[in-house]
């Protein structure tokens, strides 16, 4: 016995002494406004004193207190960095494991910590943590990308124990956040009724935002809110910060109020049915949680993400995109190569780039008339296309037309010729029923064998068809009866399902950088950065009323920007076609309508539309957002993109509201323009037959007149929308 404990002290000495000695060190991972400061306390333990504005000073983070809250008695609500599930910790934690030899408790101290410059104004630095008693390793990664104020955070672990380790709850980021009062606004959804935003005091105790859908982060509770600190920011004003988890399944991300009032923030895979087995030597990487902290309302901290994502984030996130017209609505499953020659000569006529095939072209034993069969059997329809995809690729061509398609390729139907080959490729259980979500399975994208089956699909039809120019990338169910037949440890399932489809994008992406890819989850299930890693748009909704998109699309803004936001103009809604075009345009446009039925009034609007957009696009797409009127708050919408330079913007606004109607009633102060530059403004968008009361005035206004006194856009009942050029004048 006396032997065994000499043994114990001498191993744990030794553990302990590889952890840097506890000292004063601290690390400070900054941008140009924005610092989060980790310090390593007389423990060892690294603890985060600072998040927030940048102290022009860094010795100065050296005067900071631990909040100045904390005695002898709360050292169990130390501020860890990422903190240790087990032993002195009481409250959530962001690693819990249980280690080789069962032990169900962690500690993590200080190693050292390197920082590097990965690229011209991104900054990595990494701390290096470790458990004092087992060679158990955590690595803290952050990213400061200096211009747009965003950090990306991410963990990883790793640990040469004698057998595997179960990672029980792995989080990507752990913050702490001190300030007086907390006001989360995070947003709930369904099908066709996307990103609805709540905002709510956080009160003492534990308030959860997660996904346990499998397929989409999105779908019911988008991982992605605001927290203003302090009292609720606005646009313009106030302390808030933005956070997103890059990350397209099952999340969880946990706001704890502690006993001292201060936020524990802990962002991650949801660890829900997810127990990770670590093998020795093997590395687990957690996917990126992203945010930025603006002391200038919610309107800075938008702008900072959407410049992050155009420059970082999103495939040609500063490049082109095409406009499209869609054939879902126009015809659903009916189709045949008439009817859809047809329809892309229509759409050369309205001036788009881009004709796409939806839904219903594939599959032949099981044909894919309705949505109960086909999905699996990605052959092109012999009846509805018997020349194939190649023939109408080319067609189109001729007519002077891009050609793409729609794929949903990680699902099965269970009327396919898939199933029947490959039951083991199919997620279920195999003593429950099946059961179904839209009248369809989810592939086990966790196989390698699926992997390369969905990556097959999608390279085999782009070798076919080179030019195809444009790929509508759907997922329309979530995943029940979750189980894997095929994978040794069924409780990774849910991880590897997302890492599965990630790896069969990436592998994608390096044959196929350029292609046009549109991610959609029966309308916007699926939108988070980090499935954007990959795509280059999404369609953020079904629900294309015109009315209903200003909402949808103000709320996708907080995080996404308009280049990457695919707005088609449908039939959906009451609103008149000017309308819904107006509301298109503050994003990525495309039409979903049969051109041939427009009137001669409709069509030429539509077509002038397009020329405007192809002009002003650049604006939209690249500019920085300003909200002006709120829908939320008011009878009105008003939106503001300018340009970089700030000699261009363009200006939409909207009536929303149904009581009185009396719309802008007054001038409308703008925001971003450069008060010395001169402007003047002129409406786009004027529906034939109709006089703009704007385009007669000649006046120049200054920057410094439309952002002080602002400008009235003239909106009422008869003129529900109006879009706005404003042009620097020579
Ligand atoms: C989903 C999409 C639609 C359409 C259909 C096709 O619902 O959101 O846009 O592509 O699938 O089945």
């Amino acid at each position: 016995m006396r032997n065994f404990c000499i043994f114990l002290t001498f191993i744990c000495l030794n553990a302990v002494a590889n952890p840097k000695a506890p000292g004063d060190t601290q690390i400070a991972i900054e941008t140009q406004k924005t610092a989060l400061v980790i310090r390593v306390d007389k423990a060892g333990d690294p603890t985060v004193i600072h998040l927030g504005k940048r102290l022009q000073n860094p010795a100065e983070y050296g005067l900071l207190s631990d909040n100045g809250k904390r005695g002898e008695d709360y050292t169990q609500l130390y501020n860890s960095a990422y903190t240790p599930a087990g032993a002195r910790n009481l409250l959530e934690p962001a690693l819990q494991v249980a280690h080789a030899d069962g032990n169900p408790s962690s500690d993590l101290k200080y190693v050292r910590h390197e920082t590097q410059t990965v690229s011209d104004g991104v900054v990595l630095t990494t701390v290096f943590l470790k458990d004092p008693q087992y060679p158990f390793e955590v690595k803290l990664f952050y990213k400061a990308y200096q211009q747009e104020d965003v950090i990306e955070q991410w963990s990883s672990i790793r640990h040469t124990e004698k057998k595997t380790v179960r990672l029980q709850k792995y989080a990507s980021a752990n913050l702490y956040i001190p300030a007086k009062n907390y006001y989360l606004t995070h947003f709930h959804g369904d099908w066709a009724k996307e990103m609805n935003p709540e905002e709510i005091p956080l009160t003492a105790g534990l308030k959860v935002l997660d996904s346990k859908l499998g397929t989409r982060a999105h779908l019911f509770q988008p991982p992605s809110f605001l927290l203003s600190l302090n009292k609720p920011a606005e646009e313009e004003t106030g302390e808030v910060i933005a956070g997103t988890l890059a990350w397209s399944g099952n999340y969880q991300i946990q706001f704890e109020v502690d006993p001292l009032r201060n936020l524990r923030l802990i962002a991650g895979i949801n660890p829900y049915a997810s127990e990770y087995m670590l093998a020795p030597d093997k590395e687990f990487v957690t996917p990126a949680f992203l945010y930025t902290y603006s002391d200038s309302g919610k309107g800075q901290a938008s702008r900072n993400m959407h410049r992050w994502a155009r420059k970082y984030r999103i495939p040609q996130g500063e490049g082109n995109r095409l406009t499209l017209l869609n054939n879902w609505e126009a015809t659903y499953f009916d189709f045949n190569e008439e009817k859809l020659t047809a329809l892309f000569k229509d759409g050369k006529k309205l001036g788009v780039d881009l004709f796409l095939l939806d839904d219903g072209w594939f599959a032949n034993k099981y044909p894919r008339n309705d949505d109960h069969t086909g999905l699996g059997d990605w052959q092109e329809n012999k009846q509805k296309l018997p020349h194939g995809l190649g023939y109408l690729v080319k067609e189109a061509e001729s007519a002077g037309i891009k050609f793409g398609i729609w794929l949903e390729p990680e699902m099965v139907s269970p009327k396919s010729e898939l199933y029947e080959k490959h039951p083991d490729w199919v997620i279920k259980l195999p003593n429950r029923p099946e059961y179904y979500f839209r009248n369809q399975l989810v592939l086990d994208l966790s196989n390698p064998k699926v992997q390369d089956f969905v990556y097959g699909v999608v390279d085999g039809i782009l070798t076919k068809n080179p030019t195809l120019g444009y790929i509508k990338w759907d997922c329309n169910a979530v995943i029940y009866n979750a189980y894997s037949a095929t994978n040794p440890n069924p409780s990774h399932l849910y991880v590897e399902y997302v890492q599965g489809l990630y790896k069969v994008l990436e592998k994608l992406r390096v044959k196929y950088p350029t292609l046009p890819l549109m991610l959609c989850s029966g309308g916007g299930g699926r939108v988070d950065y980090g499935a954007l890693k990959y795509f280059t748009e999404f369609w953020p909704s079904d629900n294309t009323d015109g009315l209903e998109r200003i909402f949808i699309q103000w709320n996708y803004s907080y995080f996404f920007p308009a280049i990457a936001m695919c707005n088609h103009i449908t039939d959906w809604g009451k609103q008149p076609i000017k309308f819904r075009t107006d509301v298109a345009m503050m994003g990525k446009m495309g039409y979903d309508i049969v051109v041939s039925k427009l009137d001669e009034k409709e069509l030429a609007f539509s077509q002038d539309a397009l020329k405007t957009y192809s002009r002003v696009k650049d604006v939209i797409w690249k500019g920085d957002l300003f909200r002006l009127v709120s829908p939320q708050t008011s009878d009105m919408a008003s939106l503001l993109y300018v340009s970089e330079k700030q000699d261009k913007a363009m200006w939409f606004n909207y009536l929303v509201g149904n009581r009185y109607r009396e719309g802008s009633q007054g001038a409308i102060r703008l925001s971003g323009l450069s008060p010395a530059k001169k402007y003047r403004i002129q409406e786009v968008n004027v529906y034939p037959g109709t006089t703009s009361p704007i385009n007669g005035n000649q006046v120049v206004y200054s920057g410094d007149y439309l952002m002080t006194v602002g400008f009235n856009p003239a909106v009422d009942a008869r003129r529900a929308s109006v879009v706005l050029e404003i042009t620097e004048a020579n």
